[in-house]
């Protein structure tokens, strides 16, 4: 029998699933991360790879994902044991449920850290402490704040605290507004920055490293960091999208509003490249700065413009509403299971979950100060000497993006692509062209898969 809805509501319309939806894929993932970990791998062939994963990768798990968690209607880990069980296939699918639910503590953990530096430069911004600063100025301004655990401890509390109260009251309260009006006011500030770095910064040079390739400096780890941004960034492979489509209406088109969901991602991560790279060449910065790099490259801009004042707290406000609407999704799938298997209300589940993620949200605040040396070891492959390892919080990033995610995303492609009924999948897709879904599934079967087992091949250089 199909499920009409799920114990924990619906999504009013199909637009506010797209909100959410969106609203989970746009944060820290599109602003931070992206043009970060972009500088650090060289820019152009990193970001046509990402591109590539996003589209052969991104959007067919995408919408993958939206139909099993509409066809089980429950949390990740249960609606993953119900179809397994509804289809004949073997219980142990529901780990997909516990790999993701894992992945999303690990992951809030240290979103919530980072959350917390883009709340204290929104009072930065506004106290007007970015007033003419230069390169070291703001490298100092960035360097005083992530050496000091106490203030990071507070804020990454408050960020916490916020998403709690969020989800304890349901995903849907507040999000409709806040995605609707904020989402545009944030594509409109970047806009305003681009600009900014159009007339201000080294553009044509900002734009030449993100979009001229150079392959020669790819290597297997460049593939691997770009596919774990695709997930990263598209909330993909821990069941936060799941949960979403458990939420929506049985009529919604799955395509379209995936299509949406990643056109509206991917644009926003391209402009805040975009608007940062132009900035980092004209100041003298370092592309590869680490995860430092807005932090030090924007409040130059904001320093210097007119009407900085306004717009970098604007601009900063806006970061922590975008990072807001995307780790409430990361604490839904727990939350969801603890009120489905323990019977706990939503408040208590929501504090349960958020006070787990807090405590291990203090191993990343300590990455940038007592922790900051790298632990791990030599391996050595193939002749090659190479160092596995890094702070809690490079370990915590690594893990779950580029090892987690796919792997969920993989078992995701092969559960829906090879294990299930393909006239269930039919029916939940519920495409009208018959091409059309003949050339999602065979993207699903093959070059999803495939193409996430070559890349983690290519990483541990086994091709
Ligand atoms: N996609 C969000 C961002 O880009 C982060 C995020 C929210 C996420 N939910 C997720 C990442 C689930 C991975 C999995 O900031």
């Amino acid at each position: 029998m199909r499920r009409e809805s799920s114990i924990h509501g619906q999504w009013s319309s199909k637009l506010v699933f797209v909100l959410a939806a969106t609203g989970s894929a746009v944060g820290l993932g599109n602003i931070w991360r992206f043009p970060y970990i972009a500088g650090e791998n060289g820019g152009g062939a990193f970001v046509l790879i990402y591109l590539a994963c996003i589209l052969l990768i991104g959007l067919p798990i995408m919408m993958a994902e939206i139909a099993l968690g509409r066809r089980g209607r429950q949390s990740p880990i249960n609606t993953m044991a119900t179809l397994a069980r509804e289809e004949g296939l073997h219980r142990a699918w529901g780990l997909v449920g516990w790999l993701g639910v894992t992945a999303g503590f690990i992951i809030l953990s240290y979103y919530s850290v980072i959350a917390g530096w883009s709340l204290s430069y929104v009072f930065r911004a506004a106290s007007g402490a970015f007033a003419g600063l230069d390169g070291e100025g703001v490298k100092n301004l960035f360097e005083g704040l992530v050496s000091d655990p106490e203030r990071l401890l507070a804020w990454h509390t408050l960020f916490m605290l916020m998403n709690i109260l969020v989800v304890a009251r349901g995903v849907r309260s507040g999000l409709e507004k806040a995605v609707k009006f904020l989402m545009p006011a944030l594509l409109g500030m970047l806009l305003i920055l681009v600009g900014y770095a159009m007339t201000q910064g080294h553009f044509m040079q900002g734009f030449a490293f993100m979009f001229r390739p150079d392959f020669s400096q790819v290597t297997g780890d460049t593939i691997l960091l770009a596919m774990g941004q695709a997930f990263f960034t598209l909330s993909l492979g821990m069941g936060a999208i799941m949960i979403y489509g458990s939420y929506l209406s049985s009529r919604a088109s799955i395509f379209k509003t995936s299509a949406t969901v990643v056109s509206a991602d991917t644009a926003v991560a391209l402009l805040a490249g975009l608007a940062i790279f132009p900035i980092v060449f004209a100041s003298g910065l370092e592309p590869g700065a680490g995860p430092g790099l807005i932090f030090i490259t924007l409040p130059m801009a904001f320093g210097e413009m007119t009407g900085g004042l306004l717009f970098g707290t604007l601009f900063f406000l806006l970061l922590v509403t975008a990072a807001w609407t995307s780790s409430i999704s990361l604490m839904e799938p727990a939350v969801a299971w603890l009120v489905e298997n323990r019977g706990l209300d939503r408040p208590l589940a929501a504090m349960i979950v958020g006070g787990i993620a807090w405590f291990l949200g203090i191993g990343t605040i300590l990455s940038f100060s007592l922790w900051s040396n790298p632990i791990g070891f030599n391996l050595t492959l193939g002749g090659e000497s190479l160092f596995i390892g890094g702070t809690l919080f490079d370990m915590a990033d690594y893990l779950t993006s580029n090892i987690m995610l796919p792997l969920g995303g993989l078992l995701i492609a092969l559960f829906v692509g090879w294990r299930m009924n393909r006239r269930s999948v039919e029916e939940e897709l519920g495409l009208r062209s018959r091409v059309f879904f003949k050339a999602w599934y065979h993207v699903l079967r093959f070059a999803a898969p495939i193409g996430i087992l070559l890349i983690f091949l290519k990483a541990v250089n086994l091709i």
